[in-house]
């Protein structure tokens, strides 16, 4: 099937002279979860602008399903929802005056049923004549939500949709955007959260000063990069590694204390942490405890940008 979204050679310089998006390439695969991941001020909310409509590029192409996104851009915003970084909505309105005039606003007949659809599967049907203000703040992003799938789009933007929100509401975020992708809907969210990208994305995209600077499987990332560490506390420090060793992926710390193992996931198999504890015991180096672990997406990321920076 061929993607839902394609950006080409997108590029957005602010007036003042600022180079937001640098020829952007990348394509949005159609029910997929796309994790834009990038630190501040890496691009991510241009580039939703611009397919959004918000934002002007200076250059480049958006197709959406085909059609071009800056010559037809009432025809795009359509079919596209965006929850936006900043809580900006009418604390007075009411939620389902609030979300069926969003629904309005997309030239859409009125239907009191989506709406209602819309609320009873954020759980918001029984605040459906509160006032925003009243909500606590975890309702009230839930109201973004239902404001931005109110007129049934198939691609929903949500731009940093757990910034500043705590751990738990976090986790009820992920499930519903997990939902959400059960029904069809393709999602691209940004993060600057690796464990939320780790946790929900089918793929990742890594932005960097205006460039996309990897574009990858989070399961095959992961792989690819991910690294296993190890740490032996040794029963007697050693002054320099035993020549036995030399081969192994080793180095000693706190003063000889520590032996330090350090493996990319494609050396494991030769080089694996079983081998060397087996060879460990073979040459007789005894230690007292053993640590592993196992790189997560965030170490990953972290060598990224470094050494794109
Ligand atoms: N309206 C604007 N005018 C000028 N510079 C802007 C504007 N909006 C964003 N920028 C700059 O563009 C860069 C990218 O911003 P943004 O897309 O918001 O990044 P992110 O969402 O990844 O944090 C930043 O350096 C930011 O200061
Ligand atoms: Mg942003």
């Amino acid at each position: 099937m061929p993607p839902i979204l394609v950006l080409s050679g997108l590029s957005k310089t602010y007036a003042g002279g600022h180079v937001a998006l640098d020829s952007v390439d990348l394509e949005i695969r159609r029910g997929e979860i796309f994790a834009l991941l990038g630190p501040n001020g890496a691009g991510k909310t241009t580039l939703i602008g611009a397919v959004c409509g918000l934002v002007r590029p200076t250059g480049g192409t958006i197709t959406v399903d085909g059609v071009d996104a800056i010559r037809e851009p009432r025809q795009v915003r359509a079919r596209i929802g965006l929850v936006p970084q900043e809580l900006s909505t009418d604390m007075f309105e009411h939620v389902a005056h609030t979300v069926g005039f969003s629904r309005g606003l997309f030239g859409k007949r009125r239907d009191d049923a989506v709406v209602e659809r819309v609320l009873r599967s954020l759980s918001l049907w029984d605040k459906r004549d509160a006032k925003i203000m009243e909500l606590s703040g975890g309702m009230k992003r839930r109201v973004l939500i239902a404001k931005a799938l109110a007129h049934e789009p198939d691609i929903l933007f949500l731009d940093e949709p757990t910034a500043g929100v705590d751990v738990e509401l976090r986790r009820d975020m992920w499930k519903l955007i997990g939902a959400l992708r059960d029904s069809g809907v393709t999602i691209i969210l940004t993060t600057h959260y690796i464990e939320e990208a780790e946790e929900m994305a089918d793929r990742i995209g890594v932005i960097d000063k205006g460039r996309i600077i990897l574009v990858e499987e989070k399961q095959t990332l992961l792989a690819k990069l991910g690294r296993t560490e190890a740490r032996f506390t040794l029963a007697a420090p050693m002054t320099a590694l035993p020549a036995d060793l030399a081969d192994w992926p080793l180095a000693l710390e706190d003063d000889g204390g520590t032996l330090r193992y350090t493996i990319t996931a494609a050396e494991t198999e030769t080089r694996g942490l079983a081998a060397l504890v087996r060879r460990l015991d073979a040459l007789g180096v005894d230690y007292r405890t053993l640590d592993a672990r196992r790189s997560s997406l965030e170490d990953i990321f972290v060598d990224l940008v470094e050494k794109g920076a």
